[in-house]
């Protein structure tokens, strides 16, 4: 294949074909090949979509050799230290920083939307207790679509906005108080419902952790650290589950169930399920009493299904820049509070023994986004089955931010990926009495 300026040359069984480069603003730019298969009769195969991409996107641009994740052309770093979620969720989605007039606005409104209707609280309190809260958190945001249908939307209408808008707020307000209904169910305690009065994260937590007996007590501290650890979770461009939420939503699909179809590809112990997996990893080394370096050579033994859960990424090849923010914080919070997490030294030494191993340094595996957050969450006092879902509020802004681009791109396609066939040829139906075993 041999590149001028603006062109791409394949030549194939003696004709040569020429395809248009995309440009991009920043990073990779890109052969388009959507007529590949007329000019060539060639198509392409890329397992884990590698060097694909189906989408031109301007929410989120990573750098996996330098280590920068930018929301919109923000740093991640500036926005942890001066955003709130609920802002950085408004600029990730309308794309721009909203003004005071329109956080207010945007905040009042997911304060208005944080009830659950009562039929939905009652689906959750008949729900078995020991249920993993993932399969709660889909399911309760799937039943979204039976009660803000899209038949004529009256909250939309009464408060003037889109049934586009209203939805989103509805989506990012109610997944806390699903979340939160989940974990009570989990524990067996009284639901208890937010409050007009609490910002998005106070509210979150006054609803997981405050009972009829013992009110729960606001930490700002605890406040300022929710928000930081959910906006370093907000996107993260074409991952397994944005991509999920696109390709479902690619039908047409209401939102909530595009959403959905996210939750669960992020509940997949590759993705997101692995900041639960890294917290049971980290107790099972911290309590075997293992040295470190026999778990770094399980790590690198093929011959066993083990792996260092919580490093590696498909995009970084350098530090995450997530997982070194969320260590800052996860370290200056238990030294404030005096706490001492053996876990977190068992991930501390882990960490430095690794990126001192040839195995990590060759195939460039560092700590993700994932080694660190489940240590931050234990000290909040998150149970570690709710990890998961703690990712799951942290990513949905990004969800819908891509929903809603790939909702406003025109032409708009269903995606619907080829495949290369290595199957049988004609074959012609056996009647019964003639079929032999084969295997
Ligand atoms: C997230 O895409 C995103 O942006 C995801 C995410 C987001 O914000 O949405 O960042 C969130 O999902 C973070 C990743 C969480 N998952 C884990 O921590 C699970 C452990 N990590 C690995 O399973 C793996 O690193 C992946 C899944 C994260 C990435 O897999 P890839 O890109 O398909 O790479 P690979 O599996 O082909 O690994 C390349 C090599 C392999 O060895 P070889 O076949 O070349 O000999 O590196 C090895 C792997 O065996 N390897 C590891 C390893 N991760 C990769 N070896 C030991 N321990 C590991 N953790």
């Amino acid at each position: 294949m041999s590149n001028n300026l603006d062109k791409a040359e394949i030549n194939y069984q003696g004709k040569t074909s020429q395809f248009n480069i995309i440009k991009s603003s920043e990073g990779a730019n890109a052969i388009d090949i959507s007529g590949l298969r007329d000019k060539t009769g060639l198509i392409t195969y890329d397992p884990g979509f590698q060097c694909s991409s189906a989408y031109k996107s301007k929410i989120t641009h990573i750098d996996g050799q330098k280590g920068i994740l930018r929301y919109r052309g923000i740093p991640i770093e500036e926005l942890a230290e001066k955003s709130s979620f609920v802002e950085t969720a408004f600029l990730l989605i309308y794309g721009y920083l909203p003004t005071n007039d329109q956080l207010n606005l945007f905040s009042n409104r997911l304060t208005e939307h944080s009830i659950l209707h009562e039929d939905m609280k009652n689906f959750i309190s008949y729900i078995q207790q020991h249920a993993h809260p993932m399969p709660i958190l889909s399911t309760m945001v799937s039943t979204l679509s039976i009660f803000y249908s899209d038949v004529f939307d009256l909250e939309a209408r009464e408060e003037k906005i889109s049934d586009f808008d209203v939805n989103i707020v509805r989506l990012i307000s109610k997944i806390r108080t699903i979340a939160a209904f989940a974990y009570k169910k989990s524990c067996g305690e009284p639901f208890v419902y937010p409050r007009h009065d609490l910002s998005y994260c106070a509210n979150f937590l006054n609803m997981m952790f405050s009972s009829p007996v013992k009110p729960y007590a606001i930490d700002d501290e605890v406040v300022k650290i929710l928000n930081a650890v959910l906006i370093l979770h907000a996107d993260h461009g074409q991952n397994c589950s944005t991509s999920t939420v696109r390709l479902v939503g690619s039908s047409q699909v209401n939102l909530f169930s595009a959403v959905c179809a996210g939750i669960c590809a992020l509940w997949g112990p590759l993705h997101g399920g692995a900041n639960q997996k890294v917290i049971e990893m980290l107790a099972d080394i911290t309590k075997s009493g293992k040295s470190i370096q026999k778990i770094i050579d399980e790590a690198k033994d093929k011959n066993q299904p083990f792996r260092l859960m919580g490093f590696g990424h498909r995009v970084y090849k350098t530090y995450d820049p997530r997982a070194k923010m969320i260590k800052k914080i996860c370290i200056d919070f238990l030294n404030k509070k005096s706490i001492a997490d053996p876990i977190l030294e068992t991930a501390l030494k882990l960490e430095e023994a690794a990126l001192k191993d040839d195995y990590f340094i060759e195939k460039r595996l560092y700590p993700n986004v994932d080694f660190y957050s489940g240590i931050v969450y234990r000290a909040l006092g998150i149970p570690t089955n709710m990890f998961t879902v703690m990712f799951a509020i942290g990513r949905l802004p990004g969800w819908i931010a891509h929903w809603k681009e790939m909702n406003e791109t025109i032409p708009h396609k269903i995606g619907r990926p080829s495949q290369i066939y290595l199957g049988d040829g004609l074959k012609h139906f056996i009647p019964m009495d003639e079929r032999k075993i084969l295997i």
